[in-house]
């Protein structure tokens, strides 16, 4: 590169011209790099005086500009997604289990957390930790609006339409629990119908079992067809003007079944009745927006998306959350105490009794970050391809069963072996330094529909690789070879 170059006046040239040419819209934002030895793939615009040249065969897509005589001026640079590159932000991967190479395919249960997340606690706690909303100095200052300020990046995240309609609590668990106990409490009467699925975790089943077993309600659940998808005629018939809360999740966590949740709330408001989304398994995978699904919950967890765990989300419309009873009573929640009686503040703190886990709903908001820096579009496209992989590489293997085709499906496949019980195919797995899960998955009600008490489940994110299923692939035929030599 000529080191007399100008990059300011390049630079400039370069954002004068992207105003015609709207191909150049995506690469708003892009930096001057050292000048690369690209490749080809030279594409022409009708300027004269412009062309570009893409090169995708390294982890950055790199466009060059070229100017009036044909000289070239300089490299601009947008990085694009790579599964190899995004990797290196997950430091817990770099390290050998068994002596392999450890390969994280345990995302249904858990995510693994990025740099930037685990720094950002540590800097948390080594500066700005304090309680918040309680104190006039300036660490009460900087908590505050750090939690505040995670509270309106997970509105931003899921479309909230108002930062109010954000409550924080532990996990998806939590969430529902505090929905039946809220909601719940106040509006299902005896003789009311709640709806879940089959396909359900046992998060989104027990705490409206046991509701519906304290009012005298009714629990339904909507079938599953062969394929592991919802009935959607049985669900048609199961809805009547005694539904009153319909509960689903959006993406099953036995065989990643994706339920066409949109219908279904559509379907659920013909009757007026309120519907709750367990997102514990979509909103690391799919873009949520939650205005446009038009659910009146949707609940999540932080450690399923990259953020620490003992964080997650319950979304709920203004209007609903502000005729719901609070739930557990304490500080935080209160407008007014006296010995007799107690004002409760506005959502959401009406719903944040006690000290909250400021720390890590900062790494939640972190974390957002983080997913959105990837982008949820390359995350979607690039787990559907790998999971298709994974689908194809496993289905060719002869003793092996998936369980499950759904019609749409997201990031978890579940597979049992000839011969071989699934625990003792985990523990085998483990030692080749592959993470999955083995055994019911909390969802015992979806298994049970195929007969099963247990599968394998190996579960995939967008920093997993194809060479990684490879090795999957490679670490079953060896169980399969060995199992019967050294087991029975
Ligand atoms: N719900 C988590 C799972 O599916 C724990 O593994």
């Amino acid at each position: 590169m000529d080191d007399d170059i100008n990059l300011e006046s390049v630079y400039a040239s370069f954002v004068s011209l992207q105003k015609d040419i709207p191909f150049l819209e995506e690469f708003k934002g892009f930096y001057f790099s050292e000048q690369e030895n690209i490749g080809s793939d030279i594409s022409s615009f009708n300027k004269p005086s412009y062309a570009t040249r893409k090169d995708h065969s390294a982890d950055k897509l790199k466009i060059s500009a070229f100017f009036d005589e044909g000289a070239l001026s300089e490299t601009v640079t947008k990085e694009v997604f790579s599964p190899e590159v995004v990797r290196r932000d997950f430091p817990i991967l770099n390290q050998k289990v068994n002596g392999r190479q450890l390969i994280w395919f345990d995302n249904a249960a858990t995510t693994q957390k990025p740099q930037a997340v685990i720094d950002e606690i540590a800097r948390f706690y080594a500066n700005d930790n304090s309680n918040i909303h309680r104190a006039a100095h300036t660490l009460a200052e900087r908590s505050t609006d750090a939690y505040e300020g995670a509270r309106n990046k997970v509105r931003e995240f899921i479309h909230a339409s108002s930062a109010d309609e954000i409550i924080f609590v532990r996990g998806t668990t939590e969430g529902i629990n505090l929905i039946t106990q809220t909601y719940g409490r106040k509006y299902i009467r005896q003789g009311d119908e709640i709806i879940v699925s089959t396909l359900d975790h046992h998060a989104n089943i027990v705490p409206w079992q046991q509701l519906a077993k304290e009012k005298d309600a009714k629990l339904l659940a909507i079938p599953v067809d062969g394929k592991g998808d919802v009935i959607m005629e049985e669900y048609e018939r199961l809805l009547s003007p005694r539904t009153k809360v319909v509960s689903i999740g959006h993406v099953n966590n036995t065989f990643g079944t994706v339920s066409p949740v949109k219908t279904m709330i559509d379907r659920a408001k013909q009757y007026n009745a309120r519907v709750v989304i367990d997102g514990a398994q979509s909103v690391a995978h799919t873009k949520v927006d939650v205005q446009s699904l038009g659910c009146d919950f949707f609940v999540f967890s932080g450690h399923k998306i990259y953020a620490p765990n003992g964080i997650g989300v319950v979304y709920g419309k203004k209007e609903l959350l502000d005729i719901l009873p609070p739930w557990q009573g304490g500080g935080n929640m209160i407008k007014d105490v006296t010995l007799e009686e107690t004002q409760f503040n506005a959502a959401p703190a009406r719903f944040e009794a006690g000290t909250p886990n400021v720390a890590d709903a900062v790494g939640l908001g972190v974390a957002l970050d983080y997913v959105r820096k990837v982008g949820l579009e390359n995350i979607e496209k690039y787990e559907h391809e790998l999971t298709e992989y994974a689908r194809s590489r496993l289905s060719e293997i002869s003793g092996l069963h998936i369980i499950g085709h759904p019609k749409e499906r997201i990031s978890v496949i579940s597979f049992i072996l000839d011969g071989i019980p699934t625990v003792k195919a985990g523990q085998l797995l483990n030692k080749e330094g592959i993470a999955v899960r083995a055994g019911h998955h909390c969802a015992q009600p979806s298994l049970r529909r195929f007969g099963l008490e247990a599968t394998i489940r190996p579960s995939f994110s967008f920093y997993n690789t194809k060479a990684e299923v490879d090795s999957l692939v490679a670490a079953i035929l060896t169980v399969q070879a060995n199992y019967k030599d050294f087991y029975i």
